[in-house]
């Protein structure tokens, strides 16, 4: 069994982007700049965007990161990413998700300039990625991907099944595996026998957010598995996957924490160069 260690492969991801970040300063006395935005105190959002300003500021880039109370007014923020967007030092914006009830996630989405869109959350970049064109890309699915590279170079006529539906991964994964010509299952919570569509699977990506729901008996033998739950339990972090029945069955899995978390945001710098 492979153990995918997305940590040592997001360190490896992060000194090669500190390369070419030198680089690029020392050619055109400039570094790309990162602009995060965090509205409200939102536990798992204020780490996320904590380790996001650590590492862009580790490989060289500028960073910097807009707090906002939980009582933020829509126009405030419309008013900021418009601002962003006109600023020549910013080359990515991102607003942390989920937002507060207040505030339109759409409108916000919609409101940053696509091409400064890190995330590839913006309409634009959502159908350039659903054409096959060049797209800003998620970062999860993308990190998922390389992950998936590292143990299989070609996916080509692989069945893969994806578990759970969401635009922030679910969707836009499913898009680099068609692109990959993998055959590829869309699965979610109404789907009838998820038991069964997982025992076809070559690969499986579970990103639905329920701890442990995949099981070992629902693996068939050399299947490749993904990981990208992050789910709070009384046992500790668990990913969306039964890590030791399934690790048993798998030919490769990602752990939980270390594999596909780590991946995030190293793709999220990755985007610059
Ligand atoms: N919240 C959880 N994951 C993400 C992500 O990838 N991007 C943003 N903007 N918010 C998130």
């Amino acid at each position: 069994m492979i153990l995918i260690d997305g940590k040592k492969e997001a360190s490896e991801l992060r000194d090669q982007l500190k390369k070419k970040v030198t680089e690029i300063k020392s050619k055109y006395n400039t570094v790309p700049g990162l602009t995060v935005i965090l509205v409200g105190e939102d536990p798992p959002s204020k780490i996320y965007v904590k380790n996001k300003e650590k590492f862009a500021k580790e490989i060289g880039m500028n960073s910097e990161v807009i707090r906002y109370p939980s009582d933020l007014k829509e126009d405030v923020l419309l008013n900021k990413i418009k601002e962003l967007n006109k600023d020549d030092k910013v080359s990515g914006i991102l607003v942390q998700l989920p937002l507060p009830k207040q505030i339109d996630k759409r409108k916000i989405i919609e409101a940053i300039d696509y091409e400064k869109d890190v995330d590839g959350f913006h309409p634009i970049n959502v159908g350039n990625l659903s054409s096959g064109y060049d797209s800003s890309i998620p970062c999860t699915p993308l990190g998922c991907s390389l992950l998936l590279k590292k143990v299989e170079k070609n996916l080509s006529g692989k069945h893969a099944v994806v578990i759970g539906r969401s635009n922030l991964n679910g969707k836009p994964m499913t898009q680099l595996l068609l692109k990959e010509n993998c055959t590829v299952t869309i699965t979610h919570s109404k789907t009838k026998d998820l038991k069964a569509e997982c025992l076809k699977a070559d690969i499986i990506i579970a990103a639905v957010g329920i701890p442990e729901l995949v099981k070992g008996d629902w693996i068939k033998k050399d299947a490749i598995v993904i990981d990208v739950g992050i789910n709070k339990t009384d046992k500790g972090i668990v990913g969306d996957v039964a890590f030791d029945e399934v690790s048993k069955v798998a030919k490769a899995i990602t752990p939980v924490p270390g594999g596909v978390g780590p991946m995030t945001i190293a793709c999220l710098l990755k985007k610059y160069y």
